[in-house]
């Protein structure tokens, strides 16, 4: 891969899945939820004036993207920005410090989020790539944001609840209970107005529509209210039935290898009925290796199950994987001609760097004005 030419990778096998995927407008079961309905409506509008939307999402520096991030969340960007919506992706540096003592494998994971984004197909003339510690403006935002919560409501967000139950440190510390505020400076730096996210992050939205609504009552209109895009992906398990994670060694790399993609799964777990079904509520562990085969497939789960059958787990897990490496090929061969070239990848990130600090000098500009104390 040269620098000038990057892969056209949007196009061709790695989109076909997204609709299935990701599109709520024509995927929304009968029992369609309010929070479904919304999402659906936002489809509409999005797609009558994609110009008027730009997201603002980003994944933690802390491990390598899996198969759960895959579905869940990247091809939805991809999508976003082939209709057409600006998307700026955060690789959020400063938050790896909320949970852990050190950030010493940062440039590592760095360089990989943002080959998976380059092979995946985001494209840098389009989108912007950006990290936190680049861009001083952002973080000044988190100080008047700081002044508009109160620490009740910091206490009380579940999202950060769940988090400081499941740490391994013994204290909690201020950024741990202060990074949905910095959060909200992520988005409303760069004026982000649509925010896809899990259901994890959805308190944390809220945080920001907070933010925003009282900054703009007290100092003047300035922010947008953000939106989010609930993601209409089901929920893969990782290989040891929790949920999959970045940092737990329970998932498939997106940049694994296909032997290494084999072993992982092969290390699955299963359950002690030989006959394969689609069950997600009885059976969750076959079935999360059930939808992944489907997914990768782009068939019906329950098909892909009563093929496999009597097959047991053996033929269960030789499914998944000759799906997974069948599906991931094209990406994992992008992928590879990307590292060829690190520093091109790393010039994209210092480009995407540059227009995030653009954004956020301008946004803080005009909070500076609004507020009218400070120069
Ligand atoms: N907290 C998010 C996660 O762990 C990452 C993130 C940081 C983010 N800042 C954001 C997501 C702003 C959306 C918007 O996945």
């Amino acid at each position: 891969m040269t620098s000038t030419a990057p892969a056209p990778a949007s196009t061709g096998t790695a989109t076909a899945p997204i609709a299935a995927a990701t599109a709520p407008a024509t995927t929304a079961p009968t029992a369609t939820t309010p929070a479904q309905a919304a999402s659906a409506e936002l489809e509409r509008r999005i797609a009558r004036d994609p110009g008027s939307f730009r997201v603002l999402t980003g994944d933690r520096p802390t491990g390598a993207l899996h198969l759960g991030h895959y579905f869940g969340s990247l091809l939805n960007r991809v999508r976003l920005q082939n209709l057409g919506v600006d998307v700026v992706v955060l690789i959020p540096d400063y938050q790896v410090i909320t949970d852990r003592d050190t950030a010493e494998r940062l440039g590592e994971y760095t360089d990989g989020l943002l080959l998976d984004y380059l092979a995946l197909g985001l494209d840098p003339a389009r989108s912007t790539v950006f990290c936190h510690s680049a861009v001083p403006a952002l973080n000044q935002l988190m100080l008047p944001f700081l002044s508009l919560v109160s620490v009740a409501e910091l206490n009380r967000n579940p999202t950060v609840k769940d988090e400081i139950a499941h740490s391994r440190q013994s204290t909690v510390s201020g950024l741990m209970l202060t990074y949905p505020v910095h959060q909200a400076a992520d988005i409303l730096s760069c004026k982000g107005n649509l925010v896809p996210v899990g259901r994890d992050q959805a308190p944390h939205l809220e945080v920001t529509r907070t933010i925003a609504r009282r900054f703009n009552e007290r100092y003047g209109d300035v922010f947008p209210e953000p939106e989010t895009l609930l993601s209409a992906a089901p929920l893969l398990l990782g290989t040891d039935g929790t949920k999959m994670s970045k940092s737990r060694a329970n998932s498939v790399p997106l940049g694994a290898t296909a032997d290494e993609t084999a072993r992982l799964i092969r290390g699955a777990t299963t359950d002690a009925d030989r006959h394969i079904t689609y069950d997600p509520d009885t059976r969750p562990n076959v079935s999360s290796l059930v939808l992944l085969a489907a997914l990768c497939l782009e068939r019906d789960p329950h098909e892909v199950a009563a093929e496999i059958g009597d097959g047991g787990a053996a033929v269960l897990k030789r499914t998944v994987t000759d799906a997974v490496n069948g599906h991931l090929a094209a990406f994992r061969a992008r992928r590879a001609e990307y590292a060829k070239d690190l520093p091109y990848v790393r010039s994209v990130l210092r480009a995407g760097n540059e227009r995030a600090n653009a954004l956020a000098e301008a946004t803080l500009d005009e909070v500076r004005e609004a507020m009218g104390a400070f120069r």
